[in-house]
């Protein structure tokens, strides 16, 4: 994108029609989008600017949007679950990364974590992520290829329990099926004062992995649940949707000492 908003060949824009009717496109000469509201010349959109609106062939509007991190994620191919805007939320604040962290993750799944990660640890940092599976991986690396954050992540197709080979990284965060077998290698790789932080759908996961902290020398340690309601707004009528998220996982988070201290 210029610096004048003014979208350019190979741009990506997200079409809004409505907040559920969004599309993510890359902008090429003599392409058309069709959607069920007619279609999107993309030689209409060359020119214009970002935040402007663009017609279809039965004349709907649709808005031009600049895609942000969470439309890349949102828009992915996907692999696995993945994970939602209101955990990514916790899991950003407690990790305390910015930019430059170096992290390590696990497991990659479909890159909708290892894409908003990348994005918080800016050009200077660097996610390291680990995933089992190589199919998925490759899934990931399309995906952070698209959102245009693939240089910023080192992908490793290991499984994570068998070790970790960075040092004195600034956190861990894990999104898989067993992270209290991830916590000694961990420990290992943290720096002292990084912090781990874990996503998990149940509570047995949160019990092994809470008591698997407390004997490997990580302390502050606090398992939360977010829970979010969306809010209908319409004046005489607002109140909370019906119909929400009513589970998706409980979100671990704590801090390494150095264990001869604390011991
Ligand atoms: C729920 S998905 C992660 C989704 C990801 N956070 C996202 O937002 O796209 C869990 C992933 O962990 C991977 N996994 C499970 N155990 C692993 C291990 N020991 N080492 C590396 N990856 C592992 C699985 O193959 C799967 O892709």
């Amino acid at each position: 994108m210029s610096d004048r908003g003014i979208i350019r060949e190979n741009d990506d824009v997200l079409l809004f029609l409505d907040r559920k009717r969004t599309f993510l496109i890359k902008v090429k000469p003599g392409n058309s989008f069709h959607t069920h509201r007619g279609y999107v010349n993309h030689d209409d959109i060359i020119g214009k600017k970002f935040g402007e609106a663009v017609k279809s062939s039965l004349s709907a509007d649709f808005m031009l949007l600049k895609p942000s991190v969470l439309d890349y994620t949102r828009k992915m191919l996907r692999a696995t679950q993945i994970i939602y805007p209101k955990d990514i939320g916790l899991i950003l604040v407690y990790s305390g990364i910015g930019c430059g962290s170096r992290v390590v993750e696990a497991g990659t799944g479909s890159g909708a974590l290892t894409t908003i990660l990348a994005n918080f640890v800016g050009a200077s940092g660097k996610i390291y992520s680990y995933e089992a599976k190589s199919e998925f991986m490759e899934k990931a690396r399309k995906n952070l290829e698209r959102a245009g954050i693939l240089d910023r992540v080192v992908l490793k197709n290991k499984d994570v329990t068998l070790g970790i080979e960075e040092k004195d990284v600034d956190a861990v965060v894990l999104d898989l099926a067993t992270p209290w077998k991830v916590v000694p290698v961990a420990y290992k790789a943290l720096k002292a004062c990084g912090v781990l932080v874990s996503f998990s759908p149940t509570i047995e996961q949160v019990i092994n992995t809470v008591e698997a902290l407390k004997e490997n020398g990580f302390v502050e340690i606090e398992a939360l649940e977010s829970i979010v309601r969306r809010i209908k707004v319409k004046r005489g009528q607002t109140r909370p949707e019906t119909l929400m998220i009513g589970h998706t996982g409980y979100i671990i988070h704590a801090r390494k000492t150095i264990k001869e201290v604390i011991q």
